[in-house]
């Protein structure tokens, strides 16, 4: 790149990525808010004997001044005031040509804005979605960016230098405009929140259905993670089940209260999915049950009043991976369907197998299936339906009975499976010629005159109960 490079928030993301770029040859100034962590990042970039190529700066302003223009500084700092904030510092101190690059989990509709507010000034903006945790930054992300053409061209080498490679080729690239790359982790971090909830779903049934201990069923995972479910959430799911808490020699899982925190990606994914008048319910199914896991107290007190047991289950370790694959297809697929409308409402061409493959190494939710998908986008997509490609509906189709068999003895059994139970939902309706919503429609023109279509393709039509005797 001919741009100095900068980064502001040497964080564990933040210094993760800065050891990363260092160690692909070129040179970075930083900087911290807080300047005790400065001192540290350079302690560490030096064990590292990665120093000799780094900048330090104790604020803000003097990493500018050191840094000969054209500049592209990373942010890496938590989204929403903070990055807010960092923008009005640092943007008067830059001179057009120069690059602001905000790789953190950012609201698109922020990113959106700033390139704008950013363009009016001359500035070159990039939102860019990184994904992969403190390991993947350091070794390897997987990264979605959006921004102008021209902008990806001043920062391409140094990411695809620092990204994941699947095959040799770089998890990076350029998938659209201003807020398009946000968008595209958001609804990423989606399908993470129901990719992890189908797995939590799954060991629920072995745990507490089938009476099996963690570490059993972390095994289970970790054969599990040499075959169709290959990825990295059951890959670490297999390690953390047979994971022992130091301190109390129990399994790590049975000390760990079960409330589950979110930091909003995942209900935003759902928001937006829902404002374009589509639902990814798996997602919505994975955002409910996080936020109902928080409410510890009234679940012991509806423990206590319906008291109904929950009882054993008989499903085959088979017909429980099926249900797993089935419900992963069904969930990026979602992700896929709220992708299409954001392009269509924003005006984004966004390459979906290449979105696909951007996401088979480095980040949360890389996982052999995304290969198939990215083939998929590539051959012919009935109705443009990702559920409905020949590879991934041959697959679907022979799972289906496992994943209705799986839904039918968790609820008999009484536990708790939104999950799994919303991809059935999904996928029962997506194979009904005629449904019940003629009813739907009934009703509405009968309480309040709406009209429907009739089936000969009149519409604005009205029933009967309208005629007047
Ligand atoms: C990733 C993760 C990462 C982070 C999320 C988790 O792709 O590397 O998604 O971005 O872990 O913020 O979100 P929650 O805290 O909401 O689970």
């Amino acid at each position: 790149t001919s741009a100095t490079l900068g980064l502001y928030g040497l964080g564990t993301m933040g210094s993760a990525l800065s050891l990363n770029i260092l160690e692909k040859g070129f040179a970075l100034h930083v900087t911290n808010r807080e300047v005790g962590m400065i001192g540290d990042f350079v302690r560490e970039a030096q064990a590292e004997g990665l120093g000799d190529r780094l900048h330090p700066a104790d604020t803000l302003q003097d990493m500018v001044a050191a840094m000969p223009a054209p500049r592209a500084i990373i942010l890496l700092i938590p989204s929403g005031k903070p990055v807010e904030d960092t923008i009005d510092l640092l943007a008067p101190m830059l001179a057009p040509g120069d690059t602001i690059i905000d790789a953190g989990n950012s609201d698109f509709r922020d990113t959106r804005r700033r390139t704008r507010q950013m363009e009016d000034r001359g500035l070159t903006y990039i939102g860019m979605g990184v994904s992969g945790g403190e390991n993947g930054a350091r070794h390897g992300p997987s990264m979605m960016v959006g921004g102008s053409p021209q902008a990806w061209g001043g920062i391409r080498d140094v990411i695809e230098a620092i990204a994941a490679k699947f095959d040799g080729s770089p998890c990076a690239d350029h998938l659209g405009p201003d807020g398009a790359g946000h968008f595209i982790k958001t609804v990423h971090n989606g399908i993470e929140y129901a990719d992890m909830q189908l797995i939590a779903e799954v060991y629920g049934l072995l745990r507490y259905g089938a009476g099996r201990d963690p570490a059993s069923i972390g095994e289970t995972f970790e054969r599990w993670n040499t075959g169709r479910l290959d990825s990295y959430l059951v890959e670490i799911t297999g390690e953390i089940l047979q994971a022992t808490d130091t301190e109390t020699g129990k399994p790590a899982v049975d000390v760990i209260l079960d409330s589950a925190g979110q930091k909003g990606t995942g209900r935003w994914t759902a928001i937006e999915a829902i404002r374009m008048g589509h639902s990814a319910n798996l997602v919505e199914a994975a955002v409910a049950a996080r936020a109902w896991s928080t409410d510890t107290a009234a679940r012991r007190a509806g423990a206590a009043i319906f008291d109904e047991p929950r009882r054993p289950v008989d499903l085959t370790e088979d017909e429980l991976e099926a249900a797993l694959v089935i419900g992963r297809i069904v969930s990026y697929a979602q992700g896929f369907r709220i992708l299409s409308a954001a392009a269509a409402e924003f005006d984004w061409q966004i390459d979906y197998a290449r979105t696909a493959e951007v996401w088979r190494a480095g980040c949360i939710i890389r996982s052999a299936l995304l290969d198939d998908i990215a083939t998929a986008f590539r051959e012919d997509l009935p109705e443009g339906e990702l559920i409905f490609a020949p590879t991934l509906a041959s697959i679907m189709k022979d799972a289906l009975p496992h994943l209705r068999k799986v839904v039918c003895a968790a609820h008999t059994g009484g536990h708790a499976i939104p999950a799994l139970a919303s991809a059935l939902g999904f996928l029962d309706t997506m194979r009904t010629e005629r449904g019940t919503t003629d009813l739907i429609q009934a009703q509405r023109d009968f309480f309040g005159y709406h009209g429907f279509v009739r089936m000969d393709g009149r519409e604005n039509q009205h029933g009967p109960w309208w005629d007047v005797a």
